[in-house]
């Protein structure tokens, strides 16, 4: 069969498997298996290794449990949001040794899934990963015009936010908008023609934007990086891929929060946390890609790992 996706940042993420106390055995937890490239190499590498692999979307996780299944015996698969970690593996508390997240989603998604989320083909607007209830269609079709710009300018960083709402909002008054077509050629004519960049297309922060949203991308890293923390092992390790800033500040504060002690879910003036630091940094600043790789995977370009111990 061929996958989709191209696993980035490989020997980076070895690297890490290898040089902690644990040397390459135990138990990985894999957050998002996807179509189950890193836990394919991460088996293939370690004899040793066994892996625990998350993915919130059944389609992707039946193709990497037929990818794998050859390891049946040293793998487990579970369908589910890593924000329900501890519902699955409380058993494990502090018996894990690894821990992998690579945040978003997988070429898979954009290329195969049909569930609208790119802007290069034409299908209905969807983007969920899981049945969570609202769609990209709901949101776009029943959100404030000030709601929308807000998803576009958080999620997005798209600066022209208000104009893009305002024009959702009015063509919505003809009909819904209900495909990514129809969503793409918006977004195309409220840009103002001299702002558009070369080889990017201009509704390109517009959909990431929604699906952050319709996903609740970010909440869920916030949530589960530190129930992750609770169910390693002393010397494992968290391995973070990060694609945007907004993954990788909350990955960036909520390591260095473990680093000074603290346990808050965001740091708050009265943290009566004992200052005792409860993981290791090592990654100073986030690891990217060699250039041969980005050659070799244009999808790694924007790819940040970093990497924590805990003490
Ligand atoms: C970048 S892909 C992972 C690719 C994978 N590492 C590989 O080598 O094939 C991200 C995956 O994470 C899944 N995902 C995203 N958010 C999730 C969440 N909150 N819980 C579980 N899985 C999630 C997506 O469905 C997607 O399959």
């Amino acid at each position: 069969m061929e996958y989709t996706h191209i696993p980035v940042m490989p020997v980076e993420l070895v690297r890490f498997v290898e040089s902690s106390a644990h040397r390459g055995s135990g138990v990985l937890l894999d957050c998002t298996v996807g179509e189950g490239g890193h836990s394919e190499l991460f088996l293939e590498t370690f004899k040793d290794i066994r892996i625990i692999a998350f993915d919130r979307d059944g389609a992707i996780l039946d193709i990497a449990k037929k990818r794998l299944e050859r390891y049946a015996g040293r793998i487990n698969f579970i369908n589910d949001n890593f924000t329900h970690l501890h519902q699955h593996l409380e058993s494990m508390r502090s018996g894990l040794h690894y821990v992998l997240y690579d945040f978003g989603v997988s070429s898979f998604h954009f290329e195969k899934s049909g569930r609208g989320f790119s802007f290069a083909k034409d299908e209905r607007l969807d983007m969920r990963l899981d049945d969570g209830t609202e769609s990209a269609y709901d949101i776009i079709n029943t959100r404030g015009g000030k709601e929308l710009a807000d998803i576009m300018f958080h999620y997005g960083g798209e600066r022209w936010s208000r104009r893009i709402a305002a024009a959702i909002v009015r063509a919505r008054s003809a009909g819904p908008v209900a495909t990514t077509g129809e969503l793409a050629e918006i977004v195309l004519r409220a840009i103002p023609k001299k702002f558009h960049v070369r080889n990017v297309h201009p509704a390109t922060r517009v959909f990431q934007a929604i699906r952050i949203a319709v996903n609740d991308e970010l909440g869920a890293i916030e949530k589960s990086l530190g129930d992750a923390y609770d169910l390693l092992a002393s010397g494992g390790r968290i391995m973070a891929i990060s694609f945007h800033s907004l993954e990788d500040r909350i990955v960036k504060e909520t390591f260095r929060r473990l680093s000074r002690g603290c346990r808050c879910a965001a740091e708050p003036r009265d943290c009566r946390c004992e200052p005792k630091a409860l993981v290791k940094l090592l990654t100073k600043k986030p690891l990217r890609p060699e250039v041969d790789e980005i050659e070799r995977n244009s999808r790694a370009r924007s790819a940040r790992l970093r990497a924590c111990e805990k003490v």
